[in-house]
């Protein structure tokens, strides 16, 4: 290793106006292979640190004079750097630190040499992460001893690798990376590959270095390392090509509460790896649950990171939904080892194309694996919902779209992102059917793996499968989909159909919220239009009859081949395979109302076009394009609606138009509400009876859940005296929150009090946020206040993280949202 020493004319590494004026890494040259030791020490609260070096070897694309990499909160002694080529020598003259870029510059001494190749080393230091951030520091402590045990885990993604080692941090530039970690004997060292072999540290007594397995082409946000003694459930092995073993590690007191999990993951990976039929190439999975994490899991390659409470789960003391939700993180992330992290985006403009994918197939993993869920119709429903109302304002933005600093990169995980990727997946598959779809997202991922992608290889992709399937309707995949993912908001498609002539016209236009501007150039999609009609109603088909595109300001007129009599109604969209809604003439409409409304007909419709229809007609009647009475005449047939997923939608739309009413309209309001919940909730158990009747079916434990929550929330009959009346203990555990806001919001100090004395007791994460969002109903600031106080001042951060919850449940009522609000901004100085 040893090459020339450099001398240093200006030591101090300068924070200086550097030339760069984007955010972006030059291009002159590509990282090959990162030779990385890390030496961790662990040895109590002030000694969380690490010290490291990194042998860079760089292929040069373009001749240069600088080496521009990231770094960011190292220490880096610069007489140590080296640089030398396999002809001779070469060093550096100077350094500096870019802060706002966070660049680490290194002149060279002599020009770097075009397909040339060099050798980078450079050691540094640093102080382990306390934000979660980059390689991070978290603790747990053992409730008998109450000694406090130390560890430490890596969270690179997106920019934060950048935090434990110089690299060129961007998701293009793939590496190979060889790793080698030092640390006491009493800890276990984890990297993305297994162990090859360990030495005795030659100065240290007690530590070791543990080289771990060549890890084959990687983005730096996927590389991961951790030192821990954390302890293991049993190694799980797995159905898949190369016989994955999966290994789980918590610490001992969760132990328990990890098995569903556990056992969830090598069934995820061997369904996706059958799915995409392109072997899994690592040997080993481990998956660790850390006590704190920046989000609620991490992909990396071989090294799965959870935040400890979305790994572990309690049937007695959590909802069901929130163990669908953690089995929906497992596949999510697991199909991240496919979509991210085999193919990779090139930048994080196209973020989406991780994301979404992600999304998505783990909603199609856990039908699979979990069949009696219905997990994909529900999240669907759920994701539709959410798009819909947030992407109706001229302030939204599209899912692919240029970011350039790390801030900006950070933002782009949104929740928007990920939903509206993964609808806009799903309209493909539903466009291209499933045979056409998956032969083009196999070839995607074997033409694409270990290398990076834009969104236009995955249109390329789904068109060749287009092409080569006589099938299916031609059409030009990218222009269709740009429209999509490149354009925010979504159309609104009005259906005009003339009776004589049996002809429809259609045309689109942006749906905008009453007072929303539309933007000054217009916006246009490329629409698929697939009908259905009453007499046929065939909801499973989804390819694209008609397409509406930007021809003609987006008009035309059609005729439908099934001809529908003047008696039948038309649909467009089945399934809401496409993200737009629909307005049809008030013939139509009605048309549409009374099957709705005939018990023996209701179900012709599909479920997710149920809650669509009642979710438009709403919008449309607050823009005055329908009015309210034919709006409130569709939601009369909603006593016989038996789904989870309308009722859930017209109840979230509802409540946020009774939120926007004045004073005077509320009780006239609140009975309409009485009144359209009161024959759901009485369909439901009674609340006391939860814990001997409860059904264990996901579907009517949400119906119900609604059922409860809505109908005290509205006064509906005894929902609140049940509440007041009953001991939290007694409540199944799916509705336990219900019951702790009603009481605490009628309640008197006793309730607030009691509630109070059960989150000091509680130890369970999801207990306390259940807690802590019930507490947050008060409408008596006198008693939240001390409450909020004493929150602030804990020093265990998983109740302290609970004033999170507390406010963002006392905002939502009148009576304590304004001290809440200056509350938070007294101590904003002291939040996270
Ligand atoms: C580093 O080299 C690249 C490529 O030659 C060049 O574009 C850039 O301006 C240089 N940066 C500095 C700070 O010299
Ligand atoms: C590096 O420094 C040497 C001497 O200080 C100088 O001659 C040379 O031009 C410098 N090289 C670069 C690339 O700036
Ligand atoms: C930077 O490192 C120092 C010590 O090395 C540490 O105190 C500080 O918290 C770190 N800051 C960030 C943003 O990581
Ligand atoms: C933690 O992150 C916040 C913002 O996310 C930043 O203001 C703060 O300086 C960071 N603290 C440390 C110790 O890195
Ligand atoms: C455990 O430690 C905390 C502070 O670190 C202290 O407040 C508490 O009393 C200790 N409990 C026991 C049982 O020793
Ligand atoms: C982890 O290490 C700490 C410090 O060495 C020790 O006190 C603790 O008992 C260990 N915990 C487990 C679960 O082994
Ligand atoms: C990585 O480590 C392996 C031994 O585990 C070694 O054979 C290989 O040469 C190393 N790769 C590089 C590029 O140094
Ligand atoms: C996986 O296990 C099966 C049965 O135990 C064995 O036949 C097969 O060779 C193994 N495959 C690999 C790649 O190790
Ligand atoms: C559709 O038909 C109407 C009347 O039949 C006509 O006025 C209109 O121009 C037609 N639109 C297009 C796009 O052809
Ligand atoms: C729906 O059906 C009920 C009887 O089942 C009837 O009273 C009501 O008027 C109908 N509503 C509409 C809008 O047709
Ligand atoms: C909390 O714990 C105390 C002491 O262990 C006990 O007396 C009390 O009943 C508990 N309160 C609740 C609400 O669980
Ligand atoms: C709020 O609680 C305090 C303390 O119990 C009580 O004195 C006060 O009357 C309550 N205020 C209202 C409006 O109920
Ligand atoms: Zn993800």
């Amino acid at each position: 290793m040893a090459t020339a020493q450099i001398s240093i004319l200006l030591f101090m590494a300068v924070g200086v106006l550097s030339i760069y004026d984007s955010f972006r890494l030059p291009h002159a040259l590509r990282p090959v292979h990162y030779e990385l030791r890390i030496l961790t020490h662990l040895n109590g609260p002030d000694q969380l640190r690490f010290e490291g070096q990194v042998q860079i070897d760089l292929r040069v694309l373009e001749q240069t004079s600088n080496i521009t990499l990231h770094a960011k909160n190292l220490t880096i002694d610069q007489t140590q750097i080296t640089l030398k080529s396999r002809t001779g020598n070469n060093c550096i003259n100077r350094t500096e630190f870019d802060e706002e870029k966070e660049f680490f510059i290194l002149q060279t001494c002599e020009w770097l040499q075009h397909d040339e190749q060099y050798e980078l080393f450079i050691p540094f230091e640093g102080a382990l992460n306390g934000n979660e951030s980059g390689y991070y520091w978290s603790s747990f402590s053992d409730a008998q001893t109450n000694v406090t045990s130390y560890l430490a885990v890596t969270q690179f993604s997106p920019t934060f690798a950048r935090f434990a080692f110089p690299c060129f941090d961007e998701p293009h530039l793939k590496a190979t990376f060889n790793i080698t970690l030092g640390y006491h004997k009493n800890y276990i060292g984890q990297s993305n590959t297994p162990i090859s072999k360990c030495e005795e540290h030659a100065k240290l007594d007690n530590y070791v270095w543990c080289q771990h397995e060549p890890l084959f082409r990687t983005s730096t946000y996927l590389v991961a390392y951790a030192v821990h003694n954390l302890t293991s459930a049993d190694i799980q092995s797995s159905d898949t090509d190369y016989n994955v073993t999966f290994a789980s590690w918590m610490q001992p007191e969760v132990l328990e509460d990890s098995h569903f999990l556990a056992n969830l993951a090598p069934r995820v990976l061997s369904y996706l790896e059958k799915l995409f039929k392109f072997s899994f190439p690592l040997r080993k999975v481990d998956q660790l649950a850390v006590p704190t994490h920046k989000f609620s899991a991490m992909e990396n390659w071989g090294l799965v990171t959870y935040k400890q409470s979305k790994f572990t789960h309690n049937d007695n003391e959590e909802l069901l939904e929130s163990k669908q939700h953690k089995a929906t993180t497992v596949g999510h992330e697991y199909a991240h080892q496919w979509f991210g992290n085999l193919v990779t985006m090139s930048w994080w403009n196209d973020l989406w194309l991780k994301e979404g994918p992600s999304t998505y197939f783990a909603y199609l993993t856990l039908d699979a694996l979990m069949p009696d869920w219905s997990s994909a119709e529900c999240y669907i429903a759920d994701d539709l919902g959410m798009f819909f109302r947030q992407d109706a304002t001229s302030t939204s933005i599209a899912i692919s779209r240029d970011v350039d600093d790390a801030a900006s990169t950070l933002k782009q995980f949104s929740e928007y992102v990920y939903k509206k990727g993964s609808l806009t997946l799903r309209m493909l598959h539903k466009l291209l059917g499933d045979d056409v779809f998956f032969a083009a997202i196999r070839s995607y991922v074997q033409r694409h793996a270990y290398s990076s992608v834009t969104q236009s290889d995955l249109w390329q992709a789904m068109q060749q499968a287009v092409d080569a399937n006589s099938s299916i309707a031609q059409l030009g995949v990218a222009p269709v989909m740009d429209s999509w993912t490149k354009q925010a908001g979504y159309p609104l498609v009005s259906v005009m159909r003339d009776y004589a002539t049996g002809s429809v016209s259609v045309n689109q236009m942006r749906f905008l919220l009453p007072g929303d501007v539309q933007a000054e150039s217009a916006n246009c999609w490329w629409i698929p239009l697939t009908f259905v009609v009453q007499r046929e109603p065939n909801f499973a088909a989804t390819q694209a009859q008609f397409w509406l595109d930007c021809r003609n300001s987006g008009n035309r007129n059609l005729t439908l081949l099934a001809k529908p009599s003047t008696r039948e109604w038309i649909m467009l969209n089945p399934q809401v395979s496409t993200i737009y809604r629909v307005n049809y003439d008030a013939h139509n409409w009605r048309l549409i109302i009374e099957t709705l409304n005939s018990t023996a007909h209701v179900g012709d419709i599909h479920v997710l076009n149920r809650a669509q229809l009642m979710d438009d007609i709403m919008a449309l009647a607050w823009l005055n394009v329908q009015s309210y009475e034919l709006a409130f005449s569709m939601l009369e047939y909603l006593p016989h609606e038996p789904h989870v997923v309308p009722w859930k939608r017209i109840l979230d739309v509802l409540g946020k138009h009774g939120d926007l009413l004045r004073d005077e309209q509320t009780p006239l309001f609140r009975r309409f509400m009485q009144q359209l919940v009161a024959p759901l909730y009485k369909s439901c158990p009674a609340l006391g009876a939860t814990r001997t009747t409860s059904s264990t079916k996901m579907q009517e434990v949400s119906l119900c859940r609604l059922a409860y929550a809505q109908a005290c929330r509205y006064g509906v009959e005894n929902c609140i005296s049940e509440a007041l009346r009953l001991d939290r203990e007694s409540v199944d555990a799916n509705y336990r929150d219900i019951v702790y806001c009603a009481s605490i919001e009628r309640g008197d100090e006793q309730q607030f009090r009691l509630v109070r004395q059960a989150f000091q007791n509680a130890t369970n994460e999801a207990v306390l946020e259940s807690l802590a969002t019930g507490l947050g109903c008060s409408r008596n600031f006198t008693l939240l206040q001390p409450f909020l106080d004493y929150l602030l001042r804990e020093t265990d951060m998983t109740r302290n993280n609970c004033y999170m919850q507390v406010v963002a449940s006392a905002l939502q009522r009148k009576q304590v949202a304004q001290q809440t609000a200056n509350h938070i901004l007294q101590h904003a100085a002291t939040l996270k």
